[in-house]
C-alpha cells in the first residue's frame, strides 16, 4: 500500500515537471506574445473570468456605499481630472491619444453605461488590474478619497459636458497630484 501512495506521488511530481517544461518551452518558443502593439487572445479571457469572481465577492462583502453630495462630488472630479481622465476619457475631452495604444485598451468610462455598482468600482480603483495599465490607487487614497472616485465614476455617463466644464471653472485643473494618503484601509481586504 505505501508503495503504491509513493509511486502515485512520484508519478505526480513528474507529471507537474513535465508541465513547467512545456510551458517554459512554449513561453520560449514565443507562445505568449507580450507585444502591447498585437492582439491579445488569451490573457484577456483569464483576467475576466478572475476579476468577475473577484468583484461579485467585493460586492457581496462591502457596506453599502456612502450617499453621494455636492462635496464628494468635487473630490471626485479633481482626483479623477487628475489621474484618471487622460486614459478614460472626460465629457469634455476624448482619451489621450497614447491611451488608446495600451494593451488592453482603457475603457472611456464617459460612454460606458454603468455596468459596474458602486462597490465594484470602490474595489477595482482600490486594487487596479494586474498586467494592465490600471494603478491601484488605494496605495495613495484614503477609502472616503476612493467612495468619491466611485461615485463620480458611476454619474459619468449621464454628465454633460457643460457641468463638467462647470466644475473646472469653480474647482480649476486639479492639482497634481491630488494628495497623498498612504494606505487605504481597502487594500486589507481579498
Ligand atoms: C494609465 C492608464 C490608466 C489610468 C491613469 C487609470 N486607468 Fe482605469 N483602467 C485602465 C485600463 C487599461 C483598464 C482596463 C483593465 C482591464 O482590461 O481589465 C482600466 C479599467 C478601469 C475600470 C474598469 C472599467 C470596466 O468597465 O471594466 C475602472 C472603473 C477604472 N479603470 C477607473 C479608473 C479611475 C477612477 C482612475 C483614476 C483614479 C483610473 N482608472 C486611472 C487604465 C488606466
Amino acid at each position: 500500500m505505501r508503495a503504491l501512495i509513493l509511486a502515485g506521488l512520484a508519478g505526480a511530481a513528474m507529471m507537474a515537471a513535465i508541465l513547467v517544461v512545456v510551458a517554459w518551452v512554449w513561453l520560449w518558443a514565443g507562445g505568449f506574445d507580450p507585444r502591447a502593439s498585437s492582439p491579445s487572445r488569451w490573457a484577456p479571457v483569464a483576467l475576466d473570468i478572475a476579476l468577475k469572481q473577484r468583484i461579485e465577492a467585493a460586492d457581496a462583502r462591502l457596506g453599502p456605499p456612502p450617499a453621494s453630495n455636492d462635496r464628494r462630488a468635487v473630490i471626485g472630479y479633481r482626483q479623477y481630472d487628475a489621474e484618471c481622465a487622460a486614459c478614460h476619457g472626460a465629457p469634455d475631452a476624448p482619451r489621450a491619444l497614447w491611451a488608446k495604444s495600451l494593451n488592453p485598451q482603457p475603457p472611456d468610462l464617459t460612454e460606458t453605461p454603468a455596468r459596474l455598482s458602486p462597490k465594484a468600482l470602490f474595489w477595482l480603483i482600490c486594487h487596479g488590474v494586474k498586467m494592465t495599465a490600471m494603478p491601484a490607487f488605494g496605495v495613495q487614497r484614503t477609502d472616503d478619497e476612493i467612495w468619491d472616485l466611485a461615485l463620480f465614476v458611476r454619474a459619468l455617463p449621464t454628465m454633460k459636458a457643460q457641468d463638467y466644464q462647470r466644475l473646472r471653472a469653480t474647482y480649476g485643473p486639479a492639482p497634481k497630484p491630488f494628495a497623498l494618503t498612504p494606505d487605504a484601509a481597502c487594500l486589507r481586504g481579498d
